[in-house]
């Protein structure tokens, strides 16, 4: 049967699939805190998702997120985009570091920059990012603020295929989570965050072990194609919304 959303095909599924296919190779590019990459290092090594990461890069010297891979014994790069006169350049630079190392997959995991067309072209349907946001809701940045503005009852995070489109690719598997009354922006960032700590590692999981590709604009999963994004199991804890809150 064709998954659909809140459909999403069971963790132990891709574990399934793993026994048959080597461990994917992946690149993850970060600007910032790294706590998805973290995630994804957790996952890889408990088996959860059937790769290994080759490579990480960020485009900062100073980001937080490199402790994680230099703790976790991958190697990491350092591209700084400030030495670069533009945005081809750098993405040039970028590109060609990532082909050293063959990736199966690039992820983008709060990599804070805008990438040229010829980038994305150069990795078409290998590349993935995660918003926060229920894509298509708020594409571009401040999405909590934006969600608590329009009164949204609920918000999250979205893993989606990149495209020449900003935050426009096809939308893999989103987590939900509930916006609770008196919430602030930091509040409801760190509720969809924990979300995106079990979402990232779901997504990429689907992808290694095959039962996700994307051709372009469309999705496959398990050979058909998919219609709408799936939905990720709730935590327990959203189960009850807003509870604790005032
Ligand atoms: C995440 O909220 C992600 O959705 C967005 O950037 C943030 C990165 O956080 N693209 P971290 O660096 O992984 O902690």
């Amino acid at each position: 049967m064709m998954p659909g959303h809140g459909d999403a095909p069971a963790a132990g599924s891709a574990q399934d699939h793993r026994e048959q296919k080597p461990a994917r190779r992946l690149a993850v590019l970060i600007s910032g805190r790294g706590s998805n990459l973290k995630a994804l290092i957790d996952a890889c090594a408990d088996g959860r998702v059937n790769g290994r990461i080759v490579l990480v890069i960020s485009n900062r010297p100073e980001a937080p997120g490199l402790a994680y891979a230099r703790d976790a014994g991958i190697p990491y790069s350092v591209i700084d985009h400030r030495r670069y006169t533009d945005r081809e350049a750098f993405d040039r630079a970028l590109g060609d570091t990532l082909d050293e190392h063959q990736p199966d997959l690039i992820v983008l995991a709060g990599f804070m920059r805008v990438l040229t067309a010829g980038f994305v072209a150069r990795f078409v349907d290998r590349m993935v990012n995660i918003h926060p946001s229920l894509l298509p809701e708020f594409r571009g940045l401040h999405t909590h603020d934006r969600a608590l503005a329009a009164g949204v009852e609920h918000h999250g995070a979205s893993v989606h295929f990149v495209t020449a489109e900003l935050d426009g690719g096809p939308v893999i598997i989103q987590a939900r989570v509930p916006v609770c009354p008196g919430d602030s922006p930091e509040t409801l960032a760190a509720r969809v965050q924990a979300a995106e700590h079990r979402l990232y590692p779901a997504a990429v999981g689907l992808i290694c072990s095959g039962r996700i590709h994307a051709s372009g604009d469309t999705l496959w999963c398990d050979e058909e194609p998919l219609q709408q994004p799936l939905l990720l199991d709730p935590a327990p804890e959203s189960t009850q919304p807003c509870a604790g809150t005032t």
